[in-house]
């Protein structure tokens, strides 16, 4: 590989669980943060951001795109180069969409092709789901599409599991943030028998219906005992916006990742009634969403030169 002084990195937005799919399903969205990379003189890194909430990202050191590109340095046993990082985020944050997935992914991609690209993809994922501690959002941010990871004896197993093209997803992005640490620290340490076979099943029932796009599958399979009974109260509306998604034809409503963000999946027809619908429930609860009927990203992590 030839080397380069800059490079351009574009990260979708990720929605992890998909309702029963706890810490190991997540599909790419069509909503993308872009970083730059470019080599120069100066001795330490500088840092820009624009975009929605541009002012809460970090521009030191402690920037979590510039701690992934340091990490793959680490990793190559090499100090990084200075470098100047431009950040355009188009990435909600702290909302449920994979923001941090794509800072991690950014950066470690953004890194390795700076080096010359020494690490294989499987080896770059392998750093991401490390630094991220679990595989659903940055596995599909990395790779696009809607992606199953279960950890083997060689590592992970990455599974690509089909979308049927009629299924829309739609998010309902609401003005409040919720943290990963607060949504997991609800979370009960233990679950009984019959809740993790509810889950199984509900997760393989899940499965099928994506790739078929069978309504009757899809509306089953969107259930979960594991997770969402227990953050669903840190999440105003989430009742109302649900039974209002529902009555507007969805197949269904989960939260995406950690919440607070809410993923409704429906199919073409409804699609508009659906993100009407959960705005206005959420309104009425006082909170103003940013409703979008977006697709699955298949692309994944893409760099420019
Ligand atoms: N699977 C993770 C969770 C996604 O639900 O906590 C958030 O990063």
């Amino acid at each position: 590989m030839f080397a380069v002084d800059s490079v351009s990195v574009t990260v979708p937005a990720t929605t992890a669980n998909l309702g029963p799919g706890f810490d190991c399903i997540g599909a790419a969205l069509t909503l993308y943060n872009e970083f730059k990379f470019t080599t120069h003189t100066q001795e330490k890194v500088t840092i820009t951001v624009t975009g929605a909430e541009a002012e809460r990202v970090q521009t030191d050191e402690s920037n979590m795109l510039y701690q992934a590109f340091v990490k793959l340095y680490e990793y190559l046993g090499q100090a990084p180069p200075p470098v100047q990082i431009d950040i355009k985020l188009g990435v909600p944050l702290a909302r449920g969409l994979g923001s941090s997935a794509t800072a991690i992914v950014g950066g470690l991609v953004g890194a390795n092709v700076l080096a010359g690209e020494p690490l294989s993809q499987s080896q770059v994922m392998e750093l991401a789901i490390a630094m991220e501690g679990h595989p659903d959002n940055v596995v599909p941010a990395f790779v696009g599409g809607c992606r199953l990871a279960a950890t083997s004896n060689a590592g992970w197993e990455i599974c690509e599991v089909p979308w049927h093209e009629e299924i829309v997803p739609i998010v309902a992005i609401p003005d409040f943030e919720l943290s990963t640490k607060e949504a997991r620290r609800v979370l009960p340490k233990e679950v009984s028998r019959a809740d993790a076979i509810f889950n199984t099943a509900h997760l393989g029932l899940l499965l099928r219906g994506l790739e078929t796009g069978r309504g009757d599958w899809l509306r089953a399979a969107l259930q979960d005992k594991l997770h969402q009974p227990f953050r669903k109260a840190l999440i105003k509306g989430y009742d109302a916006v649900n039974a209002a998604a529902v009555a507007a034809g969805a197949y269904g409503m989960v939260i995406s990742g950690a919440g607070p963000t809410l993923l409704a999946l429906t199919d073409i027809a409804h699609s508009e009634a659906v993100a009407t619908a959960m705005a206005t429930a959420w309104q009425s609860e006082g909170i103003s969403p940013v409703v979008r009927s977006l697709k699955v990203d298949n692309q994944g992590a893409r760099s420019f030169f």
